[in-house]
């Protein structure tokens, strides 16, 4: 399976979201990663749940790939419209009762995935490989673009690979946070399928979006 591209919409030209999103469903681009703060969980605010519920309107191809960065998510569920097509990446740290909120998304129609900050061991998820369609691996601290990556941040790639290869190998792995031109392959190598690209990628500096999507794809195959 080849690489899956989510450029991350929070570092799109914000003042130019709607042909921002056609470029992408035109170039078949797979899903478009919305970023969700609540400034409690992350010190941070980007869109509000009407944002995120009108994201499904202008979109043909392109899903949405939505990361929750709020505590208790599910508490947003019916104000997303989350459905059928999406990705829903709720925070581990961020949850009572993960396995409940997990259920709930799949009980919508959506794709529960189970998301971990740099901080938390790798082999939390460990319990949550069955009920989910994908594991977010936070390769920055959440709440903003343009960080470096944290420490460590391949490493636990890796490790989060094998520890889903012994137990099911279904899921996939998402990988969000510096995601760069320099990093990809070597992430791609080490087992993610799904990139998040944003400001060190996709979004940075020096490509029109169609060099840059064409270039991702080239390099995560
Ligand atoms: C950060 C978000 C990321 C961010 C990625 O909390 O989850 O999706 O937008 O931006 P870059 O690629 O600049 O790290
Ligand atoms: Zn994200």
């Amino acid at each position: 399976m080849s690489g899956i591209l989510s450029p991350s919409v929070m570092c799109a030209d914000l003042l130019n979201l709607s042909s921002e999103i056609e470029k992408l469903d035109k170039l078949g681009v797979e899903y478009l990663h919305i970023d969700f703060m609540d400034n409690k969980f992350v010190p941070n605010i980007t869109f509000d749940t009407n944002m995120v519920k009108s994201f499904k309107k202008p979109m043909k191809n392109i899903r949405r790939d939505i990361h929750i960065m709020a505590f208790e998510p599910q508490n947003l569920f019916d104000a997303m419209d989350i459905g059928e097509g999406d990705i829903v990446s709720v925070h581990y740290e961020a949850c009572k009762d993960p396995h409940s909120v997990l259920a709930d998304i799949k009980g919508r129609g959506a794709k529960p995935c189970i998301a971990i900050s740099p901080d938390t061991p790798v082999k939390t998820v460990e319990p949550f490989l069955n009920e989910v369609y994908a594991v977010l691996l936070m390769t920055v601290y959440p709440g903003f673009a343009g960080q470096p990556m944290a420490p460590k941040s391949m490493e636990r790639l890796s490790e989060l690979k094998s520890l889903i290869s012994d137990f099911n190998k279904d899921v996939l792995i998402e990988v969000d946070g510096h995601v760069s031109w320099d990093h990809c392959q070597e992430m791609r190598k080490r087992g993610a399928d799904i990139f998040v690209a944003g400001s060190s990628s996709v979004y940075g500096k020096g490509y029109e979006i169609d060099e840059a999507v064409k270039k991702f794809y080239d390099l995560v195959r």
